[in-house]
């Protein structure tokens, strides 16, 4: 049976934890429904694991920004001026051969050398950020002081950009990303980051050989500066939103399911598993990604025709019983949780690795973390693109 969601997509959630009650039941009655987009474009919506899988994995769609339709108005835009095209670099957005030729650039600089580096960097960066909570004499806001600088020094380690400059893409980063910025506001800050991220190549290439990714990368030759100023904006703001999102909203989990964090204290081992399992059960990315069919193609019994935008939902997809058996819809920090599209069909490796070390430091350091508010009052993240907690306030005996 095939449905059809012609209101606008269910956001609201039961609670902070689980997807729109809506959406389950439409993943329950039909893995692939259509859904009528913003424009009133009638494309499709798909909330099954594997259909996700299939779709992420085939030649038959593409990543071109301007050939997607928008499921939320207020991403619609009417304006010749403001057309989404796609940077070259920003591979997320682009299909083979450029995705395939940049992607392997990049790939060949996440050598064994710089991950091991990077570990040693991320426990550093990691035990400064803690001792930093510390002088917070018992009470703190978990993101502020440590979600969201933990992976955006992580970052600017890796890139080679001096963290002091993080107003140059902070701030602009959650404007983007909010679903309340007008469209033209949203491309302003875009632009500005993108002008900050062309004076660093412009820096790199004035005086070579710093130790780090973009100055190796350079270094190579292959990247042309705004292919390599915008990979290097990609990276940037996929390498620290993300992350903190997930840090944030992972640590209110974990304090809400003393059950699960006593599994996560009692069995260190478990933290490998912990973390796929919380990027599972939490999906951050809660509206697409979206791809678009250059051809007529057949998933699951329904044709998808060439130029229809196929919206996936990964939150639903990765609580899909047909890939997780059992209690999908619990948290369950023992449960092989590998196979989930959190990552659509990326590998983040890094991501994986801050996570490990950051949430098994913070519950050694801090045993006694707790929430400082009720949790009603913790502030969710449902006007962003990217899901999580805006603020979390924490107590601990000081
Ligand atoms: C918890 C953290 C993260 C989550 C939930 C996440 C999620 C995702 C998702 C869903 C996609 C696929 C988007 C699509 O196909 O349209 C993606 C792609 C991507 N992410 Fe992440 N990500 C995370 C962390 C990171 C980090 C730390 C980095 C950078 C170092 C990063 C860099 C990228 C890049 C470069 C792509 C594009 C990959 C490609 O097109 O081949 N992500 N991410």
């Amino acid at each position: 049976m095939t449905e059809l969601i012609s209101e606008e997509l269910p956001t609201t959630r039961p609670n902070p934890f689980d997807p729109p009650t809506e959406l389950t039941g439409i993943r329950d009655k039909a893995r692939i429904s259509r859904l009528e987009f913003a424009d009133g474009h009638l494309g499709w919506l798909v909330t099954g694991h594997h259909q996700v899988r299939e779709i992420l994995g085939s030649p038959k769609f593409t990543n071109d920004p301007g050939s997607h339709h928008l499921p939320d108005k207020r991403r619609q835009v009417d304006d010749s001026d403001t057309k989404r095209k796609v940077e070259p670099g920003m591979f997320l957005s682009q299909d083979p051969p450029d995705h395939t030729r940049l992607r392997k650039m990049l790939q060949g600089q996440f050598t064994v050398r710089r991950m091991n580096q990077l570990s040693e960097w991320i426990g550093t960066i990691v035990d400064d950020q803690l001792k930093h909570l510390r002088t917070f004499d018992g009470h703190a806001d978990l993101v502020k002081e440590f979600a969201l600088p933990v992976p955006s020094l992580v970052i600017c380690a890796l890139l080679g950009v001096d963290y002091d400059e993080k107003h140059r893409f902070q701030e602009d980063t959650a404007k983007m990303l909010s679903l309340d910025t007008p469209v033209k506001e949203a491309m302003a800050a875009f632009e500005r980051i993108q002008e900050f991220m062309r004076e660093l190549i412009a820096r790199k290439k004035a005086s070579p050989g710093g130790d780090d990714m973009i100055s190796d990368l350079l270094a190579t030759g292959e990247p042309t500066d705004e292919e390599a100023s915008n990979m290097a904006m990609l990276l940037l703001l996929a390498g620290h939103e993300t992350t903190a999102n997930m840090l944030g909203i992972g640590t209110f989990t974990l304090l809400q399911h003393p059950d699960q964090l006593k599994i996560l204290r009692d069995e260190p081992e478990v933290i490998d598993n912990a973390v796929e399992e919380l990027m599972r059960y939490l999906s951050i990315i809660h509206f697409g990604p979206l791809r678009t069919a250059t051809e007529d193609v057949e998933i699951d019994g329904h044709l998808i025709k060439a130029g229809d935008t196929v919206m996936m939902h990964i939150p639903v997809a990765n609580r899909d019983p047909e890939k997780f058996p059992g209690n999908p819809e619990e948290l369950d920090l023992r449960r092989p949780a590998t196979g989930h599209v959190a990552f659509g069909h990326g590998i983040q490796q890094l991501a994986r690795i801050e996570m490990r070390i950051a949430f098994a430091k913070l519950f050694q350091e801090f045993p006694d973390l707790r929430l400082d508010v009720a949790p009603e009052e913790v502030p969710l993240r449902t006007n962003m693109g990217i899901y999580g907690v805006h603020s979390l306030p924490v107590a601990w005996s000081a």
